[in-house]
Parts: structure tokens; sequence; C-alpha cells
């Protein structure tokens, strides 16, 4: 009897255990999860993982006036890299930023989009086409690389 007794109680549980696990699963469906995970290998070894950069070396993204006011340059950056004097949040960075020209536009697309809500950012949304289009602008500029 004790154990029938036991066994009931546990399946009643059983939805009130469900409850949370579903909003545990919605919750984590994080619109830019791609770009996260591609900021993680790809950038966050320099900009850091909460986006602010490292003192005087390496420019914050997280609440970066640079990049809300630069939003048509990110896709070229990203994948072909830049340098020269830049200054961001009132400090001046002069160390070059390899670029990363592995990354598709679609997965370029993906970072925009993640750093520019990440930490507080609400910097907007970019389409792939614009992300394309600016790529193919600058696969001929003068950014310094033949790459296509
Ligand atoms: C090896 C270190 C390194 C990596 C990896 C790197 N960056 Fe940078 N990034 C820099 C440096 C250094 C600058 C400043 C360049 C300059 O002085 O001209 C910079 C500048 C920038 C800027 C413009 C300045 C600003 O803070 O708004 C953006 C945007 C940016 N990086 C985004 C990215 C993204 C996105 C990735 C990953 C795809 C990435 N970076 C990977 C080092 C890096």
């Amino acid at each position: 009897m004790a154990m029938n007794y036991g066994n009931t109680m546990k399946l009643k549980y059983i939805p009130l255990l469900l409850i949370p696990l579903l909003t545990l699963v919605y919750c984590d469906s994080n619109p830019y999860q791609q770009g996260e995970i591609l900021y993680n290998n790809f950038c966050a070894n320099c900009h850091m993982e909460n986006g602010e950069g490292l003192q005087g070396l390496i420019p914050p993204l997280a609440g970066a006036d640079w990049m809300k006011n630069n939003q048509e340059d990110l896709a070229c950056i990203i994948r072909y890299g830049m340098k020269g004097p830049i200054e961001v949040n009132g400090r001046t960075y002069n160390q070059a930023m390899p670029g990363v020209p592995e990354l598709s536009g679609f997965e370029i697309t993906n970072v925009i989009n993640f750093i520019n809500h990440a930490w507080g950012n609400d910097y907007g949304y970019v389409k792939y086409e614009s992300v394309n289009n600016a790529l193919e602008e600058c696969a001929d500029a003068e950014y310094g690389s033949s790459e296509k």
C-alpha cells in the first residue's frame, strides 16, 4: 500500500516537473544562437565574451559608438579585418584586426545580429541581402585582400 501511494504521488508531479522544463527549453531558443556560437569561436578571444575588449588594445563591442555609427562596414571588417587608428567611446585604438575569411555571408549576418543585440546593444537587425551586397563591394575594394 505504502509503495502504491508513493507511485501515485510521483505521477501527479510529472506535469509539475514538465512546466519548468518546457519553460527552460522555450527561453533557451535564443534567436541569435548561431551568431553567439560564432562570436565565441572567432571573436571572443579578443573582444571577450562580455564584449568589453581589452583595455587599451582591443576596442569594446558592448556599447561601442563606433559600431553603432558604422553598421554598413561591419560585414567587410569581419571578413577582411581592419587596421589603422580608430576611436571607440572616446579612446583611440590602433592594432590590426585579422579578418575571418572562412565565414559565409550568412554566418557574418548572424554574427552581426548577435553583436547588435548582445550586452544591452540595440543597433538594429541586418538582412542577409545587405550583408551580401557589402561583401561584394569590398571584395574588390582596397581592403587589401584578393580573396573573394
Ligand atoms: C586577434 C584579435 C581580434 C579578433 C579575433 C577579432 N577582432 Fe575585432 N578588432 C580587433 C582590434 C585590434 C580592433 C581595432 C582595429 C584598429 O585599431 O583599426 C578591432 C575592431 C573591431 C570592430 C570595430 C571597432 C569597435 O569596437 O566597434 C568591430 C565591430 C569588431 N572588431 C568586430 C569583431 C568581430 C565581430 C569579430 C569576430 C568575427 C572580431 N572583431 C574578431 C581585434 C580582433
